[in-house]
């Protein structure tokens, strides 16, 4: 979708979106748009009311098709592009490939650039087609054909601000739904090699280095704990290090370290999940994914920051090699493993990658995502992901990055008393506590020992928002959870170097 910006209404294409807020200000844009679209005033005023999400198709002046999307009241990003989205999915076959924004009036009571991101984005999230395996590719989408074109009017010309967020949006886009074939591809299509392929074209495409350990390496390297859980597989275990460094930036710039949790099955190993809802942990690489995007989304910014994206990948599978509960473990930082429950997996191969980033890149912070306990969903629902810092200026700014962008974070804590039962009788550690309580901060807790004690380190437990159910499919499908946020919050970090330790 190519972007047009005008100032003259004249130039606008048949097929308009004009967004308005409801409250205060829209009974003027409603008394406006009557006058130059020659629309009925009343009619208008008694069924526009402008809520989130609602769709009005009118026929104006001079064969202007209208759509009216409502904001709700006060809107925010996050309101704004599920709106658009909502409209870009649901009336995907009333729209054509050149549709006009309409931004002249001030009826959608929002920051323009702020809009613009959020439309951008929407728009192109809801071209998306969830249909990739099926025999019959679905139509394209009008926007995504190749002569689309979104032809935006501004009152004024449009500033560098607005021209950035516009490009933000679309291009996030682009990373995102590259991001929700990823999530959403069965696990057949997603083995640890496959993630690796993917991550090399990535890199190749949009500017950052890859580099995978596999096979004997990583028995001569010793990451342990990856290669354990991989014992069950069929598939060879990956671990994947992306590195995106911008030619010319300075040292003073922040050295960032992502890690991901990239199980691209899990069925629990020996300690077995129930069959109910195990076809949705081909999502277990959410927290993989929300690093891929993240470094495909800085790279294709070209953000002035030093990333290193590290992904320990494998499935956890049954059989007679796997391991077993009661098992003890190594790992690469040497600590040894309890295994009490194989399908508290996630924390084993997260404590490679964890200890592997500290050792070889020694970031200025460290955040590693994971879809990594049903504890957290139980804590926080389908609407928010723990998020765990004891370094509170980086807790803080994440969540704001994820108020900003509508993917909520929550704070939960890291007290050491929720460790208590860590230690285990045999090895260095257990993997699992001794009590159904606080999985979520157990799990967290567990990470954190293998942090090296590192001063700004956070975790973000996303295993109840990677999926999300409609409006958009019908199963539960992937919301790409954490591009937008690391991108967002990274964007904050230009700049800037909080998290680094004077020397
Ligand atoms: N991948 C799961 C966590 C999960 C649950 C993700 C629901 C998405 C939705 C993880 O590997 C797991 O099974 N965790 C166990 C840990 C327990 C055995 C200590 C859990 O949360 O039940
Ligand atoms: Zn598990
Ligand atoms: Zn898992």
């Amino acid at each position: 979708m190519k972007l047009h910006w005008i100032t003259k209404a004249d130039q606008l294409p048949d097929t308009l979106i004009i967004p308005l807020a409801g409250g205060d200000a829209l009974e003027g844009a409603l008394q406006d748009l009557a006058n130059t679209y020659e629309l009925p005033a009343d009619s208008l005023r008694h069924d526009v009311k402008a809520k989130k999400n609602e769709i009005h198709l009118l026929y104006g002046r001079g064969g202007k098709r209208l759509f009216l999307l409502g904001l709700g009241e006060s809107p925010d990003f996050a309101t704004a592009q599920l709106a658009f989205r909502t409209l870009s999915h649901q009336r995907r076959e009333q729209l054509s490939p050149r549709i006009g924004l309409g931004l002249a009036g001030r009826g959608h009571a929002m920051d323009t650039a702020e809009l613009l991101d959020a439309a951008c984005n929407g728009l192109a999230l809801g071209a998306y087609g969830i249909g990739f395996l099926k025999q019959e590719e679905p139509a394209a989408h009008p926007l995504d054909e190749e002569e689309a074109e979104l032809c935006i009017l501004t009152p004024k010309p449009a500033t560098d601000d607005m021209k950035g967020r516009a490009f933000r949006g679309l291009t996030l886009a682009a990373t995102q739904r590259r991001i929700f074939d990823l999530v959403n591809a069965p696990s057949n299509h997603k083995t640890p090699e496959d993630l690796a392929g993917w991550a090399r074209k990535a890199g190749q495409a949009f500017g950052f280095t890859v580099r995978v350990i596999e096979g004997q390496e990583l028995l001569d390297l010793g990451l342990h704990a990856l290669l354990a859980v991989n014992r069950g597989s069929e598939f060879p275990a990956a671990f994947i290090i992306m590195e995106y460094q911008p030619d010319g930036l300075e040292e003073a710039a922040p050295r960032v370290g992502l890690v991901g949790k990239g199980v691209t099955f899990d069925t629990g190993g020996l300690s077995i999940k129930p069959s109910q809802n195990m076809h949705l942990m081909k999502s277990d690489m959410g927290g993989a994914a929300a690093v891929f995007g993240a470094m495909e989304a800085t790279a294709r910014l070209r953000l002035p920051v030093h990333l290193i994206g590290i992904v320990p990948a494998t499935d956890n599978c049954v059989d007679a090699r796997s391991v077993k509960p009661g098992d003890v473990i190594e790992s690469y930082a040497g600590k040894t493993i309890e295994v009490i429950n194989t399908d508290a997996e996630g924390r084993l191969i997260l404590a490679d990658g964890l200890a592997y980033m500290c050792k070889h890149f020694e970031p200025d912070v460290l955040v590693d995502l994971a879809t990594l306990t049903g504890s957290a969903v139980r804590a926080l629902g389908y609407h928010a992901a723990a998020l765990f810092s004891a370094n509170e200026p980086l807790g803080q700014s994440l969540l704001e990055a994820g108020r900003r962008t509508g993917e909520r974070c929550w704070l939960l804590p890291l007290w050491d008393e929720y460790a208590e039962d860590m230690p285990s009788d045999v090895a260095d550690l257990r993997n699992m506590g001794t009590r159904p309580v606080a999985g979520a901060i157990f799990a967290a807790k567990f990470l954190e020992a293998f942090t090296d004690d590192h001063p700004a380190w956070a975790h973000l437990d996303i295993a109840g928002v990677a999926l999300k159910q409609g409006p958009f499919a019908k199963d539960r499908s992937a919301t790409a959870f954490g591009v937008r946020l690391l991108t967002d919050w990274l964007h904050g970090l230009a700049g800037k170097n909080p998290f680094r330790q004077p020397a």
